[in-house]
Order: C-alpha cells, then structure tokens, then sequence
C-alpha cells in the first residue's frame, strides 16, 4: 500500500527545509533503485525557497546531480526569459546552480509558433525519456492556487478530463490565456508526488481538498490520487490552519 501522509509544520522556512530533506531521500532511493531520478518540478512561488536549499551548500552534495532529470509540471504561455516563467524561476534558484547538462532539463518550448507545437513537443519529449524506463517520474512535484488548481489543472477547465493524453494547452477563462500543463495521468504514474503548501490564503483549499466534498472539478487538487505511489502533503500551519482532521492517512 502506498503511502499518504500529511505533515504540518510550523513556516515556509520549515516546509522548504523538510521538503528538501524529503527530495532528498527519494533522491537517493531512485538513484540506488535505477540509476536514475525523473523529477517534475512545480511552479509559483512556494518553490522557490526549496529549490534554493537544494543547490545550497546544505544539500547540494548529497545527490548525484548528473543522475537527474528534470521536466516541469505545467508552464506559463510565456517566453522563457519572462518574469511568469517556472522555467525561469526554476532555472535561476536550482538548475542554472546546480551547472546540468542542457540533456538533464527539459522545458516547454513556449518560443515554438503554437501552443499546440509547444504541447507536441513536450509530450514528445515525455514519451522519449520514459519509453525505455517504462516507470513514470520517481517524484512530482505541485503547488496548490487557492481555488484548488494543481499544475495548471484549473477548476472547470477541459484538461480536468483528460485521460489519454500526457500535455495539454489548456483555455483558462480567467487568465484570458493558456496553460500548458501535464495532465492527471502523468501525476497520477508518478511513485512519489508531494504537494508543497504554504499561507493562510491557502486554508480553504486545503480544507476543500483534503477534508470537503469530493467535488473535482471545482477542486481539481482531489483528483492527485498515485495509483502505485506515495502522496505527501507538505503544509505549513497557516496552509493546515482549517483542517479539522490532522491525522495522517
Ligand atoms: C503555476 C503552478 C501552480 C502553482 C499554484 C501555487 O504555474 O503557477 O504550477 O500550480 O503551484 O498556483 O502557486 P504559488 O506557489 O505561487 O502560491
């Protein structure tokens, strides 16, 4: 049986360290396990302070870095020098650091002439790494919006219902744009996937996803459910602050 955990402490500072202690060990156990560890990073802002710590002097040396691959869970329809861009904001607190191999990094190609080319081309670049490991990635990461949206799984959105494809564009109303964005089969192949949680604007959601209605489209969050893997929610007090049942699943 697969693990599901929640676990609540105190800040950001405490869930970015916890996190990366957690990146860590699965880190190692994929590596001693195939060699390998297939990483899909989250975007937004909570991230960011982990992916610092990681390429710190505090853990930098605890991986072999050049073990890694790195894919990104959903992406901005934006250049990839834009201030919206998780390419961006990864590649300035955690890959640029850590000095990879241009191989190791995989980003949407936004500068493609569509949103349909720039999707071709991920999923493309999806089928290609994993053909031969025939796994999915060892860990997902994911944020959570305070509507309850994951990646860029937004509520009412036609990528909810995805089931075949591994990358979608998809229309957001209220962003007036797309989002491209890896859809729940990916998410749900993955072996481990942790969702990293943080602020009291975040209360509700978590209070909607983990402890309210299973309502999917209005929260997309509820459908992360790793058929063979281990889901951990990473939240700090204010993030868990309306959460009335904190015992660990
Ligand atoms: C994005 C993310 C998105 C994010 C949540 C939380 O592209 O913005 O993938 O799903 O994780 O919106 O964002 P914050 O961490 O900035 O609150």
């Amino acid at each position: 049986m697969s693990a599901r955990e929640i676990k609540v402490v105190k800040d950001i500072d405490a869930l970015s360290a916890h996190a990366a202690n957690l990146f860590v060990d699965v880190g190692r156990e994929s590596i001693a396990l195939n060699g390998t560890f297939d990483v899909s990073l989250a975007g937004g802002s909570t991230p960011r302070n982990l992916y610092r710590l990681l390429a710190s002097e505090r853990h930098r040396h605890e991986l072999d870095w050049k073990r890694l691959s790195f894919f990104f869970g959903d992406e901005r329809n934006v250049p990839d020098d834009s201030l919206d861009s998780n390419y961006l904001m990864a590649s300035e607190t955690l890959l640029a650091p850590l000095d990879l191999a241009s191989n190791q990094v995989h980003r949407w190609r936004t500068e493609l002439s569509s949103v349909d080319e720039v999707v071709r081309n991920y999923e493309s670049e999806l089928i290609e790494h994993f053909k031969r490991s025939k796994r999915g990635f060892d860990l997902v990461l994911l944020g959570l919006g305070t509507d309850a949206h994951t990646a860029s799984l937004f509520p009412h959105t036609a990528a909810l219902r995805e089931t075949e494809r591994l990358a979608v564009a998809n229309w957001v109303e209220k962003l007036n744009d797309y989002r491209l964005t890896t859809t729940f089969p990916v998410i749900n192949n993955a072996l481990n996937v942790m969702f990293l949680v943080s602020g009291s604007e975040k209360a509700e959601a978590v209070f909607n996803v983990l402890e309210g209605e299973f309502r999917p489209d209005n929260y997309p969050a509820q459908m992360v459910n790793p058929m063979n893997g281990n889901l951990f929610w990473l939240l700090d007090e204010a993030a868990a602050s309306k959460l009335k049942r904190l015992d660990s699943t």
